[in-house]
């Protein structure tokens, strides 16, 4: 049994994706490389599940953080932060391939997304495991709409249609099958918290309710397709 297994990280944006990822790491020896994975939130966590992870980040702060949590966290020796640009991810990781890459809010802040795409799938070794968390544009037009500001509703309605090589989730499924990766899984992260007015969590158990709402209908469409992010699964055939 993976050590931490018995950890689990808190419930919430990472309560979602983390068995999954965890399901996705090999028994033993797990390389996993997490692409702009910052400051370590998934990176430490995966370390103390016995993985070797490698992170790869523009920020010299974010990396220093990482250090610094991978140090408190008794995993130091098992975490590497190199600072280098995902579009060049090739030469910052010495064309290494991994059993799990991490492309975790990273692709909305690059500038050329197919070359980045390519450069992060190349990365995923034969029967390794990609896992991608976008943010969702179909969210952004109904938390305008429900903010009451109709008009930026329709321009993000709009934009939908004129914007379609942005990071969404079909923009990285398409992407997916082009560099020859097969998606087994989609998830919304995140259906309902961003919708809710803060006092709707203020009653006695309000917000493990939601947890368990937003578990139910996270796999579930349509509800999924409107989750404020989207978490992809794509795997490389061996
Ligand atoms: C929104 S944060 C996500 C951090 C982490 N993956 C997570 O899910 O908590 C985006 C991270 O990507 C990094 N980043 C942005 N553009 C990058 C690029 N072109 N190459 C590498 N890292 C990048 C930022 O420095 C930041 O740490």
């Amino acid at each position: 049994m993976r050590a931490a297994a018995q950890h689990p990280p808190a419930p919430g944006r990472l309560g979602l994706i983390w068995p999954v990822l965890l399901d996705a790491l090999p028994a033993s020896g797990a390389c996993v490389l997490d692409c702009g994975g910052g400051s370590g939130t998934f990176a430490v966590p995966l370390a103390q599940a016995g993985a070797h992870v490698t992170v790869v980040d523009v920020s010299a702060d974010a990396l220093a953080t990482l250090h610094r949590r991978a140090a408190e966290a008794g995993v130091a020796e098992q975490v590497v932060g190199r600072q280098g640009d995902v579009e060049g991810l090739a030469e910052v990781v010495d064309g290494s391939r991994f059993d799990l890459v991490l492309a975790h809010g990273v692709l909305g802040a690059v500038e050329a997304l197919g070359p980045a795409f390519a450069a992060i799938a190349a990365a995923v070794r034969p029967g390794g495991w990609l896992s991608v968390v976008v943010a969702n544009p179909v969210a952004a037009v109904l938390a305008r709409a429900f903010a009451g500001d109709v008009a930026a509703a329709l321009a993000e309605l709009r934009a939908l249609d004129t914007d379609v090589h942005a990071a969404g989730p079909d923009t990285v499924a398409a992407l997916c099958r082009a560099n020859g990766l097969q998606v087994s899984a989609m998830h919304g992260i995140g259906v309902f918290s961003d919708l809710l007015p803060g006092r709707a969590l203020d009653a006695p158990g309000a917000r493990e309710a939601l947890d368990r709402l937003e578990a139910a209908a996270s796999g579930r469409p349509p509800l999924r397709n409107i989750a404020a992010r989207v978490h992809l699964m794509a795997r490389r055939p061996d």
